[in-house]
């Protein structure tokens, strides 16, 4: 099993590597709307299984809480962007700039959760618990995304 961080931190690569494909021009628009979906679908579960197994933890200490709050504060913020940005085609007028928007904020937030948040997380959370807690978020991870599946597939039936 990946420690908590391995597992926030591979999601965090995938991340990357799907908004490098949405903002490449030289790519075909089926293509950079294949990785818009799938980041959106990715984020939303990420954010979801964040914010249930590990921000809860780090909130619950004295140490962790102003981190988590402004995290999970931006969780928020970033999910508006997403929800907009989702409701035109990628090809749309504006949808890029306000794109290239979220891709400065979102990489500025995981950027920050390597670094400061993990830091703050590890006075936290004992070696020991890692793999535990790395368990935990994948799990609840693949509950969301069915959960967000569902959602979608009851959208499209009304
Ligand atoms: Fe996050
Ligand atoms: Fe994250």
């Amino acid at each position: 099993m990946p420690t908590i961080y391995d597992a926030i931190k591979n999601d965090h690569d995938a991340h990357r590597d799907l908004l490098a494909t949405i903002a490449d021009g030289s790519k075909t628009k089926a293509a950079r709307k294949k990785a818009w979906e799938d980041f959106y679908h990715d984020v939303k579960a990420h954010a979801a299984a964040e914010e249930e197994t590990f921000y809860s933890k780090l909130i619950s200490k004295t140490w962790g809480q102003d981190t988590a709050r402004h995290s999970v504060h931006e969780h928020q913020q970033l999910d508006d962007l997403m929800e907009d940005l989702n409701k035109t085609a990628i090809d749309a007028d504006g949808w890029l700039d306000k794109f290239n928007t979220l891709h400065h904020d979102y990489n500025h937030h995981i950027d920050e959760e390597e670094d400061e948040v993990f830091t703050r997380a590890r006075d936290v959370i004992s070696t020991d618990e890692l793999e535990g807690y790395g368990s935990r978020f994948l799990k609840r991870k693949e509950e969301e995304a069915g959960l967000i599946d569902k959602k979608k597939a009851d959208k499209l039936e009304d």
